[in-house]
């Protein structure tokens, strides 16, 4: 990759002259996958800049994250990423007053370049740095900004405790989040992730990657019920989910069939009927958890779900029906913010900070693996 290749996205940015100097402004960076990404936001819920640096391109050959190519990419991406997020919203580094990374899970070649730029500003500049699970990114994002799948035009206000269902390309959990920093598991994927799922589906039936979106787009003008794809573990007695079945089932019927009976009609049906055993399945644990746990029965007012799957309207639709049925609210972030993104580091920087946790005293390593339940 060389650095005049570098497609940069600006994501955009809230109405910065709201920003209050009392407010705490911090600089996240995320980096544990395909996107090197910085915003700048602060405490009260401003985002004044957000830089999204797509690795995309870089992978598509290859039909998934080459961690090697992603940890390189990071490298060359990530000074001209940080520069502009702080040009963009008219800021020098020394204005920051906290500064947020990925510390992890994630392909650890990515992390240490998102996590040792952000140790090296704070060791210059002596600002408190936080280090960030990046699952805490997504499960607090809401709380930054959310929307209603019906109306995304309106901010709903998420407050603690809250039902999250949590689907990225990584992980597939239900979660109940208490608190900054407490997040009680309720069940999660056994196999595949939601979102490696529909990655494989797109790649079985040569879609390109990432699959989620193109499955999604597919699946729209489909027959959701032609086929009969498996809903494993549905009405089992706990919150787990399994998409590998689901996937083994497309593969079966994928060889079954011709390539001539592999028409457009054939795509947008098989996306659409992959689409909704996945919709069945994350409703039914979500069921699941609301009828059996008589603490999210009646607490959490919100069903909140987020990670790069909640992109997904049908999925987005589903669950806001859950909630309206269960006198709940929903909440889902706007689509900028569902998948990987700096914003949502920055704001996890804050919400931490304030309730001084994972502020970083002593040299910390980056993790692979690091369960929110051991926040
Ligand atoms: O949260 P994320 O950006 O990365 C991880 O933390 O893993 O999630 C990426 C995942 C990919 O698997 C992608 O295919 C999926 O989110 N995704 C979608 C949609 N947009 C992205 N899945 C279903 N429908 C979508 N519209
Ligand atoms: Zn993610």
């Amino acid at each position: 990759m060389n650095n005049e290749k570098i497609i940069i996205t600006d994501m955009g940015s809230t109405d910065s002259n709201k920003h209050s100097d009392k407010a705490i402004l911090c600089l996240g960076i995320e980096s544990s996958c395909d996107e090197t990404s910085a915003a700048i936001v602060d405490s009260d819920r401003n985002i004044l800049s957000h830089i999204i640096y797509s690795q995309i391109p870089e992978h598509a050959n290859y039909g998934g994250v080459v961690p090697e190519l992603a940890a390189r990419a990071h490298i060359l991406a990530i000074e001209e990423v940080v520069k502009l997020t702080l040009q963009r919203a008219n800021k020098t580094l020394n204005d920051i007053d906290i500064i947020s990374a990925t510390a992890g899970p994630g392909l650890i070649g990515g992390v240490l370049v998102g996590w040792m730029a952000a140790v090296g500003m704070s060791d210059a500049l002596q600002k408190p740095l936080i280090a960030i699970n990046h699952l805490e990114g997504h499960a607090l994002v809401p709380r930054l900004c959310a929307t209603s799948a019906l109306d995304n035009t309106v901010n709903i206000d998420v407050k603690f405790p809250y039902l999250l269902m949590l689907a990225s390309g990584g992980h597939c959990q239900i979660l109940l989040v208490h608190n900054v920093g407490q997040y009680e598991l309720l069940g999660q994927t056994l196999d595949d992730s939601a979102g490696e799922a529909f990655d494989k589906i797109a790649k079985m039936l040569g879609l390109g990657y990432p699959g989620g979106p193109i499955v999604d787009k597919m699946a729209r003008q489909g027959n959701p019920k032609r086929f009969d794809f498996p809903r494993p573990l549905c009405d089992k007695p706990n919150c787990d989910f399994s998409f590998s079945g689901i996937k083994t089932a497309a593969r079966f019927l994928l060889n079954s069939i011709s390539e001539e009976e592999r028409n457009d009609t054939f795509v947008q049906d098989f996306c659409a009927s992959f689409q909704q055993a996945v919709v069945d399945c994350i409703i039914n644990r979500l069921k699941h958890a609301l009828k059996t746990n008589p603490v999210i029965k009646a607490n959490p007012e919100t069903i909140v779900v987020a990670g790069g799957v909640a992109k997904n309207s049908a999925i987005r639709t589903a669950i806001e029906k859950l909630a309206i049925e269960n006198n709940k609210l929903f909440a889902a972030p706007p689509m900028n913010l569902c998948t990987d993104n700096g914003a949502m580091i920055a704001w996890a920087g804050i919400e931490n900070y304030k309730v001084g946790k994972n502020i970083v005293k002593q040299p910390v390593a980056p993790r692979p693996r690091w369960p929110l339940t051991e926040l």
